[in-house]
């Protein structure tokens, strides 16, 4: 009788049908042999226990039910290999991350984060963006002229009352000559990514934004490059474990390059933008599965 060895591809009920790297990562894991199967990470009737590993993909739906989904990834963890480790999506989930990266030396866009209870103080001058702490695919963002302070204290006041802890920042307008996104395998560079802005209209709050607007291919500058190995040196758990992780970054007023976003949890891995993408995803997933049973592949 052969074993197949088992990989989950954790995913959610909207992610199942459009996540798009999960086709071509699916397909890739298959052809070195092993049993890919994608599931929603919420799905009961799935057996975690039965998969050599775990790793998170399109868990999109976490951000309204955060306690839970890191319940499952502890869960998860206890009985198989998640990827990225339980500790890193703990840490990782909240945005309040970034005070960490600043306080290592990582240049990160300026933020107060205002939790529940606390003064909510807006900019003097300048528009500014109001975001909750915990939040995917721009859930509950939005960008404020000065003009408009009452309408952001509003939604400041919105946000708290639904528990979250927000966060102001200014609005970086260089994001119009585009976010980048670099995403890294195995702690190596990989390939990136560009995208326009998505908070093109001041004052709306649109929780249907297409959430990767014009992506194209993306050279990083040595700078953005540098950036996000510093970014990625400054993670506090097992960051030498780190299966995958993208880092968003836009430039300030400035001209330097500052962290948007660390993603360690579920970041769309912009696969279609590069053609070894899959096949170095799972020569990793493989090689590192075989390694925790003691098999030389
Ligand atoms: N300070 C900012 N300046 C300019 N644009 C911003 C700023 N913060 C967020 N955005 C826009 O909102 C999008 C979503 O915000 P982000 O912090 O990446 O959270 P998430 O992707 O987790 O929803 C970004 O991709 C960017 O287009
Ligand atoms: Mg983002």
């Amino acid at each position: 009788m052969t074993v197949t060895t088992r990989v989950a591809l954790a995913t959610s009920a909207p992610g199942l049908d459009e996540d798009p790297d999960m086709p071509a990562l699916l397909e890739a894991l298959r052809a070195r042999g092993l049993d890919a199967v994608a599931a929603a990470w919420d799905d009961q009737d799935f057996d975690w226990s039965g998969c050599a590993a775990v790793v998170i993909r399109s868990t999109w739906d976490y951000a309204l039910r955060r306690p839970e989904f890191l319940a499952w990834a502890d869960a998860v963890q206890a009985v198989s290999w998640l990827d990225n480790p339980a500790g890193v999506v703990r840490w990782n989930t909240d945005k309040v991350y970034l005070r960490d990266l600043a306080e290592r030396g990582v240049p990160v866009v300026a933020t107060r984060f205002i939790a529940p209870g606390e003064e909510a103080v807006l900019p003097d001058g300048g528009e500014f963006v109001v975001k909750p702490s915990v939040s995917a695919g721009a859930y509950g963002t939005a960008r404020y002229t000065e003009a408009q302070r009452d309408l952001a204290a509003g939604h400041v006041a919105a946000l708290h009352d639904a528990g979250a802890t927000v966060m102001v920042q200014p609005y970086l307008s260089r994001i119009d000559e585009g976010e980048r996104g670099l995403v890294f395998l195995g702690g190596a560079f990989s390939h990136a990514i560009r995208k326009d802005p998505l908070l093109t209209e001041p004052g709306v709050v649109d929780n249907d934004r297409v959430p990767h607007p014009n992506l194209r291919p993306h050279r990083p500058s040595a700078a953005e490059l540098a950036l996000a190995r510093a970014a990625l040196a400054a993670v506090p758990e097992r960051q030498e474990e780190l299966l995958y992780a993208r880092v968003d970054i836009a430039y300030a007023d400035d001209g330097s390059p500052v962290v948007m976003e660390l993603e360690l949890v579920e970041p769309n891995l912009f696969m279609d933008h590069d053609a070894e993408g899959p096949a170095r995803f799972a020569d990793l997933v493989h090689r590192r599965t075989a390694a925790r049973a003691g098999v030389r592949t």
